[in-house]
């Protein structure tokens, strides 16, 4: 069991717990993250770890509730327990080498993960810009944090309710223009806004990584529940990733798997709110 030692309520679809959990704190890295399992009957869904403190034993998790298991994750208070976490899991990030500036691309909830990834290339002396975009000023995460540390932030939303009205992928396209270098993009996001992203560096010829989350069960790579083509071969998220490179991800089967769940997914959701 693990103890929920402090929770935020970000805005209406997201929450930010702190959780007790020594053998993760003390063995993760950049870019891994857990599989958790709010009750004994309930389903595994994989979460990245968006922070953690060796000393404290803790690891932060930020998770939008969309689906029956983490709606079910928010009705939990500071002090109840989480039945199981399993990790840390995936590959840690594998760094670019010799980069001198890198730019971050988190669309929504994508600041979770993206956090530690660039905090890392932050603490290795490389200066990091980012584009932070969501739907509107309440869901965009983690600003306060990342301007600790980011060099040049540029905020976007689709309703211009702060920062620049549109899409990350405008501003992508405006700093590459106005002559911004960058060794890497890293694009962490819904599975359209990578797609997009990558098509455009493609185009620039930029490195782009980027985190994928699909669907997961056991996590180790047995059930082929998160497979994906990857280069023309089948790999698995759970143990290849999360991170890959964007050039080489088939973006289009991605998404029509990613929709397959819909109607189930809808049906459980359902089953909460009764
Ligand atoms: Fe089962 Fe990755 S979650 S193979």
């Amino acid at each position: 069991m693990y103890k929920i030692l402090e929770k935020k309520i970000v805005n209406n679809d997201v929450e930010k717990i702190v959780v007790e959990a020594p053998h993760i704190a003390r063995n993760c890295k950049a870019g891994q993250f857990i599989i958790i399992m709010v009750e004994e009957d309930g389903e595994r869904v994989p979460l990245t770890i968006a922070d953690y403190d060796r000393e404290k034993k803790t690891i932060t998790l930020i998770y939008q509730k969309v689906g029956y298991s983490t709606k079910l994750l928010g009705t939990k208070k500071v002090g109840d327990t989480i039945f199981a976490l399993a990790g840390p899991l995936g590959k840690p990030v594998k760094h670019v080498e010799n980069a001198k500036r890198i730019l971050g691309i988190a669309g929504g909830v994508g600041a979770a993960p993206i956090y530690p990834q660039l905090k890392e290339y932050y603490k290795m002396g490389i200066k990091v810009d980012l584009i932070l975009g969501a739907r509107n000023e309440k869901y965009l995460l983690l600003e306060d944090e990342f301007s600790k540390f980011i060099d040049n932030m540029y905020i976007t939303t689709d309703d211009g309710s702060k920062g620049r009205k549109g899409f990350v992928t405008q501003q992508l396209i405006e700093l590459i223009e106005s002559g911004n270098k960058y060794d890497e993009v890293i694009a962490i996001g819904p599975l359209i806004m990578m797609k997009f992203i990558v098509d455009i560096t493609k185009k620039y010829n930029i490195k782009t990584s980027v985190s994928l989350n699909p669907i997961m069960i056991d996590g180790t790579g047995m059930c082929g529940g998160c497979r994906l083509t990857y280069d023309g071969k089948t790999k698995f998220a759970c143990v290849d990733g999360p991170d890959f490179d964007g050039f080489l991800v088939d973006f289009d089967e991605l998404l029509s798997r990613q929709n397959m769940y819909k109607d189930i997914e809808e049906k459980h959701k359902c089953r909460l709110d009764e």
